[in-house]
């Protein structure tokens, strides 16, 4: 089974081609154009910029995809494309693309809500059956999950306010620390000592599993303004404080999750870390150390399919295709769609 994925609901134009060979032998194109450099003197994403982005590049990424993987379209079984959640211009733009190549070609369109991708993703990279608990942290979303089959989601706790890369995006503008936030942060707080300034763990030790991530960013600000002048080693320290807190809190949430999964289940895991924050490599050992305390393991998929691809959606499309999914040329964009 061959699927084309086509990812463009934020400022990443992607366009995959996997396969249900065996684990290793699945990826056969993955092609991520990142539109950073459109952005960044906006210190964030351009939704109109990022949909005329999309829109100039996509047919030449997706002919790319097919070429690399030594396809044409009429070996692929179906079309895959995110249709939600996201900015509406460009998901629009890749679910017109998928629609058009499905309708000319006369192949099946699948529609695939971009947070079902990560969910499923180290499906992709592993041999992993069902049920896992997913910690499912991205730009918009921070979310502890059990997964117990395609389209089968159960939701233990989520952000009440800020998602957790959202935290990372601000904190790195506060810091003056550049764009994309997240991985600016992780590079600056290698030469900054955690320990120095105090911050908050907020919920950590409270009951349920939700996340709460702007009073951790305000506390950055107030420290910031107690500083007289604030110099390379201040933002180092305060970078390298903050995601010490942020990983504080995700292995007490997701520890929390885990043993409520583990009491439920009967089974002792795994853990399963997905999204662009999944990049974080102090994150991952945290997480890590979670799981090995509770006597099941950590999975991760490699990096480049934490942050947002084709790839994912090309799976993900291929899971609901071979269970016998298959949308309409009407399916709508859902610019908010909660998995
Ligand atoms: O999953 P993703 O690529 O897009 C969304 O669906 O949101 O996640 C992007 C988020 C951004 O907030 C970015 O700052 C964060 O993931 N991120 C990181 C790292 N790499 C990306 N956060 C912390 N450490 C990283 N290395
Ligand atoms: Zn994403």
């Amino acid at each position: 089974m061959l699927i084309l994925g086509i990812e463009t609901s934020c400022d990443e134009t992607a366009a995959a081609v996997v396969s249900d060979a065996d684990v290793g032998a699945r990826l056969r194109a993955n092609l991520v154009f990142t539109q950073l450099e459109e952005h960044r003197l906006y210190g964030g994403v351009v939704p109109e910029i990022a949909a005329r982005s999309h829109l100039e590049r996509i047919d030449a990424l997706v002919a790319e995809a097919l070429r690399e993987a030594g396809v044409d379209f009429a070996d692929l079984d179906a079309i895959a494309a995110t249709t939600g959640p996201g900015l509406i211009g460009g998901v629009m733009v890749g679910m017109m693309t998928a629609k058009a190549i499905a309708a000319v070609h006369g192949k099946p369109f699948v529609a695939v809500n971009h947070l079902e991708g990560h969910a499923l993703t180290a499906r992709l990279t592993h041999d992993l059956p069902f049920p896992y608990l997913l910690l499912l942290v991205s730009g918009g979303h921070c979310q502890l999950l059990a997964v117990e089959g395609v389209g089968r989601y159960r939701r233990y706790g989520g952000t009440i306010d800020d998602a957790v890369g959202e935290a990372f995006d601000k904190t790195a503008k506060l810091l003056e620390l550049g764009y994309p936030g997240g991985p600016a942060v992780e590079r600056r707080a290698r030469s900054g000592d955690p320990r120095r300034i105090a911050l908050p763990r907020p919920m950590v030790g409270r009951p349920g599993c939700d996340f709460s991530f702007s009073g951790l960013k305000t506390a950055v600000r107030h420290a910031l303004g107690k500083l007289e002048s604030v110099t390379p080693q201040d933002r180092a320290d305060l970078a390298a404080a903050f995601q010490a807190a942020v990983a504080d809190v995700l292995a007490d949430r997701s520890a929390r999750a885990l043993a409520r999964f583990q009491a439920e289940t009967g089974q002792s895991g795994p853990l399963v870390v997905a999204g662009g924050v999944a990049a974080n490599a102090t994150l991952r050992a945290r997480l890590s150390d979670v799981a090995q305390a509770q006597g099941t393991e950590l999975i991760a998929p490699p990096m480049a399919l934490c942050t947002d691809n084709g790839a994912m959606i090309a799976w993900a499309g291929l899971e609901r295709f071979r269970l016998g999914a298959v949308d309409g040329l009407d399916f709508p964009a859902r610019p908010r769609w909660p998995l």
